[in-house]
């Protein structure tokens, strides 16, 4: 937890510093892990009727970046590039529920490439981990 508010802290005072010089700091933190949210959401795709070790895996990395990221949204950390929404601050609650069901969902997911459920399973829990990532960007990114 130290380590974190640490990390935050001068994430935080390096996006102040370099807020014309494109993505810094935490900004830039939470934009690569998104990235990667999305490739893990393509190997799972691919997987659905592949290699289930690969869905636990990457269901797993999306689980614990869901539930860490409201960690990286200090208030008003809205600076070019980023397109999150002013709205994130006016409803944390809101945001914070919607990161958690995103974590729920991924380990779901989880549970289910582990103990060997069929493609069909698989996809409906694909679809289902899908939907929040959409839940959350319809209200909070832009
Ligand atoms: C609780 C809210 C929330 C959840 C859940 C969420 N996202 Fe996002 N996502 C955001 C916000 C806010 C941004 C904009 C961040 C920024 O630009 O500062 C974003 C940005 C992104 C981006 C763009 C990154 C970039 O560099 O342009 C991708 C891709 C993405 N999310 C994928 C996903 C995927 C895939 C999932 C689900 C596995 C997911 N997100 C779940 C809120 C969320």
């Amino acid at each position: 937890m130290k380590y974190v508010l640490t990390v935050i802290i001068s994430a935080t005072l390096s996006v102040n510093a370099f807020a014309h010089e494109g993505a810094e700091g935490v900004i830039k933190e939470r934009m690569d892990r998104f990235k990667e949210n999305k490739e893990a959401m393509k190997a799972i795709k691919g997987n659905l009727s592949g290699d289930a070790a690969v869905i636990a895996q990457k269901a797993s990395e999306i689980e614990a970046w869901a539930n860490e990221m409201v960690n990286f949204f200090p208030e008003g950390s809205t600076q070019s590039p980023s397109e999150a929404l002013p709205a994130i601050w006016d409803n944390f609650d809101d945001f914070t529920a919607k990161a958690s069901a995103n974590a729920k969902a991924a380990a779901n997911l989880k549970t289910l490439a582990q103990s060997g459920a069929d493609a069909g399973a698989l996809t409906n829990g694909f679809k289902a981990l899908g939907k929040t990532c959409k839940d959350c960007h319809n209200d909070y990114k832009e």
